[in-house]
């Protein structure tokens, strides 16, 4: 038996326009396996990268996009025990969720606590959990860290600001595209913000740091920051590029690294930080905690109806976006 659900599917990627919705038969759980009807779907940049080709999509072509979402579990395939049907779920997952329903590996989901609604939950866990692991996990902050975020109004970013605060980091540097971007980084906990369009961020950090540049600079923003992300860290600091939203940044030289300072860069993800259940578990514990008591509140700045995908995609590379972003089933 099937069930018929309704979905984007990117069929040949490109712009945005290149997603279409269809109606597809969706095949019961299979082992390990339980299917979520969405309540609402969270959208990531790196839907985007899948959609435009720059990431190849593993399952090929065509594919659904979205890798996040919150629902109810409506049936479990075999030798699922640890949720059942009725249970209401949130995951980060393989690709898919740009879906009414679909099937999720059983050991992907966590149950979501009361007091957290739907579109937080579809909003909060990918972004949010990519947080957890940067701070404390990749680069492990202190009171004392000098840091800099690139992109501090966007989805990740705002939590990021929200959550280095509630840590007690005395200096949290961010940049941003506006000036409206950058009174929400302020009020999201950065102490200095930098306007990238209309300042040069990395004398700016000299400025704030009185030139002793910065412990770990997290970059999402790729080739427009790259290298003057480098310029900003002190002696032995660290790079943390984790993200590619301007593009990727070019091949260069390990030797680079020597003469900007001995400087470490790692290129992580937060597939590779989550894959062990024991990490999924205890990440998405620490956020839904930071959550719960109100030291990070998650922004959700967009709602868009799924089927209305192609506009939220739109909005968001053309940098029309802050915080956090869902789409309604
Ligand atoms: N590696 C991981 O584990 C991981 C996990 C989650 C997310 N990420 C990365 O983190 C970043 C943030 O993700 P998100 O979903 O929260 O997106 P987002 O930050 O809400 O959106 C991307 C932001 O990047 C900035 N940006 C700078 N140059 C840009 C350009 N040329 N085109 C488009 N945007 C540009 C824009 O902010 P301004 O206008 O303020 O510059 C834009 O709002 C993405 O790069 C994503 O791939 C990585």
């Amino acid at each position: 038996m099937s069930t018929i659900v309704n979905a984007q599917r990117v069929h040949a990627t490109g712009p945005a326009e290149m997603m279409k919705w269809e109606e597809l038969s969706l095949a019961e759980p299979g082992p390990g396996e339980a299917r979520v009807r969405h309540r609402a779907i969270g959208v990531n940049y790196i839907d985007i990268y899948f959609r435009s080709g720059l990431y190849p999509a593993p399952t090929g072509l065509p594919f659904v996009p979205g890798q996040e979402g919150c629902g109810i579990v409506e049936a479990v395939g075999e030798g699922v025990s640890a949720v059942k049907p009725g249970d209401r779920v949130a995951y980060v997952g393989p690709l898919g969720s740009y879906a009414t329903a679909r099937n999720v590996p059983a050991d992907r989901l966590v149950l979501v606590p009361d007091g957290v609604d739907d579109a937080i939950a579809a909003g909060m866990m990918l972004k949010g959990m990519t947080v957890q692991y940067l701070l404390r996990r990749t680069y492990r902050v202190t009171p004392e860290t000098v840091m800099l975020f690139h992109a501090a109004a966007g989805g990740v970013g705002l939590i990021a600001g929200q959550w280095a605060r509630h840590l007690g980091v005395r200096t949290i540097i961010g940049t941003v595209g506006s000036d409206a971007k950058a009174e929400l980084a302020r009020a999201a906990g950065y102490t200095h913000v930098i306007n990238y369009r209309s300042q040069d961020f990395v004398a700016e950090v000299r400025k704030i740091t009185e030139g002793a540049g910065c412990d770990v600079v997290y970059d999402s923003v790729g080739k427009d920051t790259f290298p003057g992300s480098l310029d900003c860290l002190r002696p032995l600091g660290m790079w943390v590029t984790f993200g590619n939203a301007s593009g990727n940044v070019p091949d260069f030289s390990p030797g680079l690294l020597s003469q900007k300072g001995s400087l470490f860069m790692t290129r992580p993800s937060l597939f590779a930080y989550i894959a062990k259940r024991a990490d999924l578990e205890a990440t998405a514990a620490d956020l839904f905690d930071v959550v719960k008591k109100g030291a990070v509140e998650i922004q959700l700045n967009q709602t868009y109806a799924l089927i209305d995908a192609i506009a939220a995609h739109k909005d968001l590379e053309a940098r029309r976006t802050t915080g956090t972003t869902v789409l309604l089933p």
